[in-house]
């Protein structure tokens, strides 16, 4: 199994993303400013990977504030907590994890600081473990949209990578080959970071699932050739109404999924559903650096001064989503229902 994160002594272990695939090497992170910058700098990419890293990175934090006086420790902690929490603003997971570690500190302020710091660390190993299982129960109830002879097309990599193992849009695929589905997946190599080419190639290589990969441009025309029978993509956070948001490029495929009458799904656990939003227009969407754009592993592919504008997300409307395959079950339009229902614990499948 790929393992993307993990707690050893006293440190954060994340495989090296901006390596892969030319090297499969880990990186230590001593420090929660040293996790900041992994998330910054996608080391460690991908909404329930992140929600895990910030987890673990405020534990880290809280470990090396234990010769604080009592008011100062919680004080730091929860500022440590707000300093992650600034890392990226579009995964929900990021956000909803550092809630929970909040609230654990808080369930344990009556006990020692060795001891409260002792359930963080849990708290944080908790987080990443449920996540796995989280992942097989999407694929679990998605995998039976999938069937035998089907092409799939993927963007970007909602893969074991992007969590803490399994993955989300690629657990659901690696649950129907686990079934022995003969399935085929075309993958996008997604501008401009390539997680596809580089990361989901990489995982679906691993795994022996059979697939091609394409570059974004070529999706449409793959589609209108009859090449495509079903999309399936991650998401980084889902508003009440169903909106999207997931990397950049996966509305332009809803839109031509819609055009061409393919179903298209998206995967993510209930962590990423940010019910305080009403639509997506709410969601914010993070900008990043022109180098991403002008250059790729430094080198330059375009002139120099010019403007360039690089949203790393974007928005997919609800409209366009058939289905979203969560761990608890597969949610239908109307979105804001069924949303809803799952929220208060109802759930649907
Ligand atoms: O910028 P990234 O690589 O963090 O973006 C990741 C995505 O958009 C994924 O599709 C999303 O987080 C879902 S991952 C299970």
């Amino acid at each position: 199994m790929i393992r993307t994160i993990f707690w050893k002594n006293n440190t954060v272990v994340l495989i090296d993303q901006n390596a892969l695939p030319i090297a499969e090497k880990y990186i230590a992170c001593k420090s929660y400013k040293e996790v900041i910058f992994a998330i910054k700098d996608l080391t460690v990419r991908g909404a329930p990977a992140i929600g895990v890293a910030a987890a673990m990175g405020a534990a880290l934090g809280a470990l090396h504030l234990l010769p604080l006086p009592p008011k100062e420790f919680r004080q730091i902690f929860f500022a440590i907590c707000d300093e992650i929490a600034r890392a990226r603003p579009t995964a929900r997971n990021l956000f909803w994890a550092l809630e929970r570690m909040k609230k654990c500190f808080d369930h344990a302020k009556h006990a020692s600081q060795r001891d409260i710091v002792k359930e963080l660390v849990s708290e944080a190993k908790r987080i990443c473990l449920e996540d796995i299982e989280i992942n097989r129960q999407m694929g679990k109830y998605g995998s039976p949209l999938l069937v035998d002879g089907d092409n799939i097309l993927t963007h970007c990599n909602a893969g074991a990578l992007a969590t803490a193992g399994y993955g989300t849009a690629l657990g659901v695929i690696r649950a129907a080959h686990e079934q022995g589905k003969k399935m085929h997946v075309y993958v996008d190599e997604t501008r401009p970071v390539l997680q596809g080419a580089r990361l989901t190639a990489w995982e679906l290589k691993k795994e022996k699932i059979p697939f091609t990969l394409i570059t974004d441009n070529m999706a449409g025309f793959l589609m209108q050739q009859g090449k495509i029978d079903k999309i399936i993509v991650g998401a980084d956070r889902i508003a009440a109404n169903g909106d999207t948001a997931n990397k950049i490029g996966t509305y332009s495929l809803a839109v031509l999924a819609c055009a061409h009458h393919i179903p298209f799904y998206a995967a993510a656990p209930q962590s990423t559903i940010d019910v305080s939003l009403k639509t997506g227009a709410a969601i914010p969407i993070e900008e990043r650096k022109s180098e991403e754009v002008t250059h790729f592993k430094g080198v330059r592919s375009a002139p120099e001064g010019i403007k360039v504008y690089n949203p790393a997300f974007d928005i997919t409307p609800a409209k366009y989503i058939k289905a979203i395959i969560t761990e608890k079950g597969i949610l239908t339009k109307p979105y804001r229902v069924s949303i809803a229902q799952m929220h208060k614990g109802k759930k649907r499948s």
